[in-house]
Parts: C-alpha cells; structure tokens; sequence
C-alpha cells in the first residue's frame, strides 16, 4: 500500500557527517518519501518469495528502463542543447544516480534551480548535495500534485518511456504539457525512436533528432520546443 508522503525540509547544518547521515539528517529541499505512481503496478506482495523477487526486479528494471548510467558523452551532447547562460527553473524526469543532475548543477547559474522527480527509493542515496536541487522521490505523473499551476523553463527527461507502461508514459506526457513553459524546450532520450510520434502529438512539432554513439546502448536524443500547440 502507498505511504502518504512526507515533506521534510532542508537542514543545512549539520556538515559534519557522510552524505548517508545528512540524508538521514533531511539534507533535502524538498523529500517526498514513498509516494507510488498512480498508473504504477504496485511491487508483488505475499505469495511464493522466489516469484515475487522475479516480479519485483521485473517491474524494477522496466521502470529503470537500462542497464547502465548514461555516458558522460550522452549527458554533455544532450545539456549542450540548453543555454545554461540563463537563469532558468528545470524540471528533470529520471535521476537514477545522479549523472544529469550532477552535470546540470555543474553548469546553471547560481539563481537556476533543477526539480527532480525519481520514482526509485535507491537512487536517494546519490541525491546531489546542493541548496538548488529538490529532490521529489514520486512519479513524474504526480507533478501537478507537487508544483501546482507551476511552469518550468525547460524539461529533461530520461524516463524510458518504451519500457514503461502505456498509461503510466500517457498520464506523463500530460504532465509534461502541462508544466512547461511555452517556447520551453523537453529534451529526452531513448534507445530507439519509438516515441518520437508521441512528442509529435503532444507538441504539435516535429522532435529535432540527435544521437550519440558513445552510450551503453547508443541513444538518440529528442529535442522539441512548446510553441502554441493546442492542449
Ligand atoms: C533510463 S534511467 C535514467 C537514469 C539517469 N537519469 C541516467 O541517465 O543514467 C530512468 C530512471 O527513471 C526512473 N523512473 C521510471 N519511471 C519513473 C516515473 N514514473 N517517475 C519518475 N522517475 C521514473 C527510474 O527509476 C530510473 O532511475
């Protein structure tokens, strides 16, 4: 069953110990704790262990969509496509251990902020320390629940929406549409270009279609503004 979720705020002053104990500490903007997808299978529970092991590291690499971090040659290739120059509130989707956001914070100005959204309680541990991040541990589904009417600047996106259920990839994409920013860029990247239809549609403008090699897979990057397609 879902927990309801926590909010816990920031407390930055307590410097002394690992990163694991200021977690602990709630070295966090914003952590929302144990909040599933709402189109989310929920983990299997009760049964034969073994068959609900294999259902849970099922449902979890689905849901994760890899097997490997992305590239730091994926990362740069798709953050280039930002002008970091601005000051800008991002929204990233997918933080798996925290190779994007580390480079995002590497590169936005002091008054930029990133919003991340990670469904995955084990990636916590790689929460990137810094008083611009907020952390939402929660579906990407969920964001007019956290930020409600709010419209961010651009949105990065590395939810592997060809593994993931239909109506969990549906129920985001509406979100996405509601909460960027109008001339806003989605950049996204995916191991094929099945979606590339669906950004179509739901932005009225065809993606601008990148790729980099040196990825485990190789990947191709969707890069699509919001004009004034119709809701
Ligand atoms: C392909 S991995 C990318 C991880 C990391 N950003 C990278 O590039 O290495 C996708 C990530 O999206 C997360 N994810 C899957 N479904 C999600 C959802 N509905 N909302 C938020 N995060 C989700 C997974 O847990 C996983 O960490």
């Amino acid at each position: 069953m879902a927990a309801s979720p926590r909010i816990q705020k920031s407390n930055k002053q307590d410097n002394s110990a690992g990163r694991q104990d200021r977690l602990a500490e709630f070295d966090l903007h914003i952590f929302v704790l144990n909040e599933r997808g709402k189109g989310d299978k929920p983990l299997a529970q009760g049964g034969a262990p073994v068959l609900n092991d294999v259902a849970n590291r099922f449902d979890w690499l689905r849901r994760r969509g890899t097997i490997a971090p992305s590239s730091r040659f994926l990362v740069r290739r798709m953050l280039g496509r930002l002008d970091f120059s601005r000051d800008m509130d991002l929204l990233q989707l997918g933080f798996g251990t925290g190779v994007f956001t580390e480079e995002i914070v590497r590169r936005m100005t002091p008054r930029s902020t990133v919003t991340v959204f990670e469904v995955d309680e084990r990636c916590r541990a790689h929460v990137v320390d810094d008083l611009r991040v907020t952390y939402v541990e929660a579906s990407a589904e969920t964001i007019s629940e956290h930020f409600p009417g709010k419209r961010f600047d651009n949105i990065v996106s590395t939810l592997p929406f060809a593994s993931l259920p239909r109506q969990v990839s549906l129920n985001v994409f509406s979100q996405i549409r509601a909460h960027l920013a109008t001339n806003g860029k989605l950049l996204q990247f995916q191991y094929s270009l099945v979606s590339r239809n669906d950004l179509r549609d739901l932005f009225g403008s065809e993606p601008e279609i990148d790729f980099e090699l040196r990825n485990l897979p190789p990947a191709f990057i969707y890069d699509v503004r919001n004009g004034e397609a119709p809701v």
